[in-house]
């Protein structure tokens, strides 16, 4: 017989579930898909090994798509180096729902690297693949179907959905955020969730809301446990971006976090040192002011840079009242 204090056997197996649940959501957890655990890493490698040796010879050579118009080159966002600014780091638990984005696995170094040419072919497979796609879209709307269809990106197999677009299709400012987060999966947009919230806090400061700026992210999938999207997967989805971009046909474009900044201005410095800077976002010969600021995702953790979003806010008001901005290209 118990003592009369102690918890019963069935609330004592609830703690124990709760604490379990709470284990599995604090490591990332958000969606039970099987009964056993999956090594998703080994299995597209040896999904890739096969698809090489499947390869008949004249795979190699990638036809040029019928309707495509100045495919630019793919740029990878390569560097994955966690600014402070990035989304990833955790609030504190009270005040942050979502679980925190954890950073990827750090890239080994060059001659360290395992040199596996079957992914590499894949990478390159994949890069030519959603170029070619994404060139081949001639508005917004066949752009969404060419990423609906697009299959070089894993992160579709675990997202909810597509995350898009929101906003103005032909407003004057185009901010790219990293990737969804959960309330992003979930409804279909981005920055709906208190990032986005402050987001539109941010907009309201300098006079502007939803509806007059358009918002994107460089990966349009969410990570699965909010994890930064690797290097990878953001190059998979980069042509798709920049042709986002030039359709969008933006006066601005503005970064928000590191991912975004060092795929879209080729950058491998932290954020903290490139933001409020007035660059050049280059698409062949056409070159568009763009700036990178603290991701709102950071700015809930450390309020106290708001300031330095204050200002970069205000730089960005400025040229859109006709202030030529201090443009300083990059190298
Ligand atoms: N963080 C992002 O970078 N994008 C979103 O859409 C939401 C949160």
């Amino acid at each position: 017989m118990p003592a009369p204090d102690a918890p019963s056997p069935d609330a004592l197996s609830q703690d124990a579930l709760a604490a379990a649940l709470d284990f599995y959501r604090h490591v990332g957890v958000d969606i039970a898909v099987g009964e056993a655990p999956r090594n998703f890493f080994e299995e597209s490698e040896t999904a890739a090994a096969r698809r090489l040796e499947a390869r008949p010879a004249s795979a190699e050579r990638v036809e040029p798509h019928p309707r495509r118009v100045a495919a630019a080159p793919p740029r990878k966002g390569e560097g994955e180096e966690r600014a402070a600014s990035e989304p990833s780091r955790q609030a504190p638990r009270e005040t942050f729902r979502e679980p925190p984005r954890r950073p990827a696995p750090p890239p080994l170094p060059e001659a360290s690297r395992p040199l596996n040419p079957a992914l590499a072919a894949d990478a390159a497979a994949v890069a030519a693949s959603a170029a070619e796609s994404a060139a081949g879209a001639r508005n917004l709307d066949e752009l969404r179907a060419a990423l609906d269809a697009f299959q070089g990106c894993a992160l579709k197999t675990t997202a909810t959905q597509l995350v898009f677009e929101d906003g103005a299709r032909n407003a004057r400012v185009h901010l790219v955020g990293e990737a969804p987060g959960a309330d992003e999966d979930r409804e279909g947009r981005p920055f709906v969730g208190r990032a986005g919230q402050l987001l539109d806090k941010m907009l309201a400061s300098i006079g502007l809301d939803r509806s007059q700026v358009y918002i994107s992210n460089v990966v349009p999938w969410r990570p699965p446990g909010n994890r930064t999207p690797s290097p990878l997967e953001v190059a998979a989805c980069l042509p798709f971006t920049r042709r986002q971009i030039d359709l969008v046909g933006a006066e601005f474009v503005i970064c928000l976090g590191a991912p975004s900044m060092q795929a879209l201005l080729e950058i491998k410095d932290g954020i903290l040192k490139t933001r409020g800077r007035w660059m050049a976002y280059r698409d062949g010969a056409r070159s568009i002011p763009a700036m990178a600021m603290l991701h709102p995702a950071y700015l809930l953790r450390q309020p106290l840079q708001k300031r330095l979003a204050w200002r970069d806010l205000r730089a960005l008001k400025r040229a859109l009242d006709g202030e030529a901005p201090d443009f300083a290209p990059t190298a």
